[in-house]
């Protein structure tokens, strides 16, 4: 199958995948401006009371600066961006955010948590698209039911909230049904593991621990810092901090004084995405990250690094198929 013409026309096959807190509109800017899909969860454009929805103002800087850009560049056109929505009952937001991505003509919507019909159609009442992520296959089967036109496959070595399946067996188990978009997520992060990901079936990879160490990201320098010097023996997986399994780095675990490798356990009656969503005061800097952060060198601008995965993606490509 044809990829919709969001995924169709990128530098490189790649989308920066939301990551909570961290992403902002500067890096979404930059990541759509240097050819790949940026995005970004909903729930970070978070005004005060009675402060106008920044949300709205987030959305309508992306759009009016892609649109500049586009207009300077017809070229080499940014690609377009994308926004993350959380789809769980602790989100008293959803509702109103939907009526704002569609307002603004969100072009993809990716969805997280929750397959639900009315979230679908009000991405495509908008002429987007919705790629949903999931662990396993009976979670795609059903996104699809729900009205999903794409997945993310979300395999073990993640950050954030990963799964805990091989991407070979998760994304052939999808590939046995489904032909339509699928990006695979988990710790790809060089030139080479891009092209892997497609060589495996999907047809697009998922990044986002590398953009953590960049200029834009919205992240402590300690943080960018320790992606930089960390590598995949660093990273835990656990799902004591949200209740959820996610990985995160050992060095802040131990930072907050207690042993990563001897982690109790919690419970998924634990998640919270509401407004009064709290985590133990030493829990703040407890930091996610995918096991894919060796390949991390340095903190650099966003466009640097898309550069540096464009350049080994071309290689790749030339080494193992000649061009
Ligand atoms: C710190 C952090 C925060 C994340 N926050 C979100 C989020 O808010 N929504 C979401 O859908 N995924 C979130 N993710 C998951 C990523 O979108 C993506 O699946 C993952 O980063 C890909 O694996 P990688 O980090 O190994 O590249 C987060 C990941 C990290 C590391």
């Amino acid at each position: 199958m044809t990829l919709p013409t969001q995924l169709a026309n990128l530098r490189i096959p790649v989308i920066g995948s939301p990551l909570f807190i961290i992403s902002n509109p500067d890096l979404v800017i930059a990541q759509c401006k240097a050819g790949i899909v940026g995005a970004f969860p909903a729930l970070n454009a978070r005004e005060k009371e009675g402060e106008p929805i920044l949300l709205e103002a987030w959305l309508k800087r992306i759009t009016e600066e892609l649109d500049r850009h586009n207009q300077a560049n017809p070229d080499t056109p940014a690609a377009p961006f994308a926004v993350n929505q959380i789809v769980h009952r602790s989100n008293e937001r959803l509702e109103r955010d939907l009526e704002i991505c569609a307002k603004w003509k969100v072009p993809i919507w990716i969805t997280s948590l929750g397959a639900r019909v009315e979230v679908n159609e009000a991405a495509h009442s908008c002429g987007g698209i919705t790629l949903h992520d999931i662990i396993n296959n009976r979670f795609a089967k059903k996104a699809i039911e729900k009205g999903a036109d794409g997945l993310i496959a979300v395999a073990a070595g993640a950050g954030g909230h990963a799964g805990a399946q091989s991407p070979f067996a998760l994304v052939n188990e999808i590939r046995e049904w489904f032909d339509g978009p699928v990006a695979l997520s988990g710790a790809i992060a060089n030139g080479k593991s891009i092209l892997a990901a497609q060589a495996m079936g999907a047809d697009l990879a998922y990044i986002g621990s590398p953009f953590i160490a960049t200029d834009e990201a919205n992240a402590q320098p300690e943080y960018k810092q320790m992606i930089v010097e960390s590598g995949a023996e660093d990273i835990v997986y656990s799902n004591l901090f949200t209740g959820v399994h996610g990985n995160y780095l050992k060095p802040s675990i131990a930072r907050a004084g207690m042993d990563p490798d001897n982690l109790e356990d919690s419970d998924p009656s634990k998640m919270n995405f509401g407004a009064d969503r709290e985590k133990p005061k030493s829990w703040k800097e407890i930091w996610g990250a995918g096991q894919g952060i060796g390949a991390v060198t340095g903190i650099t601008p966003a466009a640097q690094l898309v550069d540096r995965l464009a350049v080994e993606y071309a290689d790749a490509r030339q080494e193992l198929c000649g061009g």
